[in-house]
């Protein structure tokens, strides 16, 4: 072999000392938590600072939230966690959201004269998807930490161990599922006190989810989807006229997808891919906004053109989006610049844009969380997990503490019948085995020379338009408290309708924009749960922000 020349040897003597300068340079001087319990966020630093990194952070928080916020999302649920990973720029969507048993049909919960059976897809186990929610963990553990997966979960072994005590808005959570809960002995125990909502600082106990929790910290993924675990799910799913069986566990894969990318005002945005519509929703928004400026325009106009630009990216998610391992979707059609000027085209200035007037359907007629990290690498996470309406399906399979989804009521159980969300949807979100259902959840990146921003929230239907407001404050350049804390609206093209935050419209506005022609439901509450974090890289500064309407706790370390 030929010797190497001098120059190459300095060459690579040069990178060798430049590069870890030159990336030095662009690390956070902190890392950041936000998240929707400060038991979790709490948990997810303290594993930052044990040497774990955002991936590692990532389980922890999921798997204290899965205790902590059993309304919320849990191991019987799913999500999305999209990851950045600072080394190399990786950036990928973790799809562990659930799967229809394979022995689902397309009517399941329709009757023999085709109409839905009253709550089929949403209590009890009949309504509950394959989880992929411990999937995920095990693969993020897996693929991207650096510590060992039984370290990551042993904060959650403990709480779920020891208890946590019971505030107001799980209280508010139980009561809205409070038939649900006592339907299921083994949730009714867990989640009850003698059948009733516990009172405010009562413990809950989960000695059977913590078992199932370190069965998953000795064994990965097989802890849950293999064995004794997955025997105890599944008969006692079938036992209360559920249809899993131990293939449908066995079978059940995360996909590492490609996040969903597109460029506003100077601004990379990362979203979420199908099956989530987050992201497609998102950028067809903004691609529209683009066109006009909308910060020139007074409130009213602003207020009007934007919910037009909501109502025609909501058409489209009915019209066109669901798993992509299952449908084709037009998708680089709907993210092009041409399209978004063709269906801005329609919007009136003066008008509102009857929904029934887009070409698209007629129609018939929660509880989730979001986190975000960022760690002194660089490295991100943005998670939204959910096991769909608060408390799920509310059952829980007995012996194993895991309290299952009612994810299935996000598929389109018939074309045009509005799920719990009032969502409509068509074919390509139709039931079928394997495939997993359309989702709303909307873990978003955002990147310029500016900074880096990580955000998210639950709230069903309404995740999509929540990312968007909290997203323009942040292209606007406001704090992070701001995104988090900005009075919210929204229209999603059915029911055809403005839905407002008390609070967030003033009489003059509703007056303006009724004169064009809308409808307004001004809401009794206000929705959304946003936790942010935003890296502000000209004054190099991290900062994280929770949203005042929950409960959660964000956190930065100290630099
Ligand atoms: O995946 C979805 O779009 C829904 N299952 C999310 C549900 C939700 O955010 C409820 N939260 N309030």
């Amino acid at each position: 072999m030929e010797k190497a020349p001098v120059w190459y040897w300095g060459f690579f003597l040069f990178w060798l000392l430049a590069f870890p300068l030159a990336h030095a340079a662009a690390q956070p001087p902190a890392a950041a938590i936000a998240s929707a319990h400060p038991a979790a966020t709490r948990a997810g630093m303290e594993i930052l600072q044990a040497g774990g990194n955002a991936f590692d952070a990532a389980v922890t928080v999921s798997a204290v939230l899965a205790v902590v916020e059993p309304y919320s999302s849990g191991l019987g649920g799913g999500g999305f966690w999209l990851l950045h990973r600072a080394s190399d720029g990786k950036e990928v969507m973790i799809d562990g959201r659930e799967k229809a048993p394979l022995a689902a049909t397309r009517d399941m919960y329709l009757d023999s004269q085709g109409r839905p059976v009253a709550g089929a897809s949403i209590d009890g186990p009949l309504a509950a998807g394959i989880p992929g929610a411990v999937a995920a963990l095990a693969h993020i553990s897996k693929h991207y930490g650096r510590l060992p997966l039984k370290q990551s979960l042993a904060a959650a072994i403990r709480l779920a161990r020891d208890g946590f005590a019971v505030n107001e808005h799980y209280r508010r959570m139980a009561r809205l599922r409070l038939d649900a809960l006592r339907a299921s002995q083994a949730a009714a125990r867990q989640f009850l006190k003698d059948g009733e909502v516990p009172p405010p600082g009562y413990v809950i106990r989960q000695p059977d989810l913590a078992n199932t929790l370190q069965a998953i910290a000795d064994k990965g993924r097989e802890g849950f989807y293999a064995g004794a675990l997955a025997r105890r799910l599944v008969k006692a799913v079938r036992a209360h006229g559920g249809v899993w069986r131990e293939k449908d566990l066995l079978a059940y894969q995360v996909v590492e997808r490609k996040p969903v990318i597109g460029h506003y005002h100077g601004w990379r945005v990362v979203g979420a891919a199908p099956p989530s519509s987050g992201g497609v929703v998102l950028l067809e928004m903004l691609n529209m906004l683009a066109l006009r400026d909308v910060r020139a325009m007074a409130e009213a106009d602003r207020i009007h053109y934007l919910v037009e630009v909501m109502r025609r990216a909501y058409r489209d998610r009915a019209r066109w989006l669901g798993d992509a391992d299952f449908v084709d979707m037009p998708l680089q059609r709907l993210l092009s610049p041409e399209y978004a000027r063709e269906l801005a085209s329609s919007i009136s200035m003066t008008r509102a844009t009857p929904s029934e007037k887009l070409a698209g359907f007629k129609a018939e007629g929660g509880d989730t969380t979001h986190f975000s990290i960022l760690d002194k690498q660089g490295n991100r996470v943005a998670a939204t997990l959910s096991i769909n309406y608060p408390f799920g399906s509310g059952f829980v399979a007995e012996g194993t503490g895991v309290l299952l989804n009612d994810e299935m009521d996000d598929f389109s159980i018939k074309p045009g019948l509005a799920n719990v969300y009032g969502l409509v949807g068509a074919e390509a979100n139709a039931i079928a085995p394997g495939k997993r259902m359309l989702s709303s959840m909307s873990p978003t990146f955002l990147e310029s020379e500016s900074g880096v921003a990580i955000l998210g929230t639950p709230g069903g239907s309404r995740i999509i338009t929540m990312v968007l407001i909290g997203l323009l404050q942040a292209v606007e350049g406001k704090a992070v408290e701001h995104w988090v804390r900005q009075p919210r609206f929204h229209h999603q093209y059915l029911p055809d309708e403005i839905q407002v935050e008390p609070g967030a419209f003033s009489e003059k506005l509703q007056q303006e924009l009724k004169k064009r022609g809308h409808r307004l439901s001004i809401k009794e509450r206000s929705w959304g749960n946003m936790q942010a974090v935003y890296w502000n890289r000209k004054d190099n500064e991290v900062e994280a922000a929770s949203d005042p309407r929950g409960d959660g706790l964000a956190i930065k370390s100290s630099k």
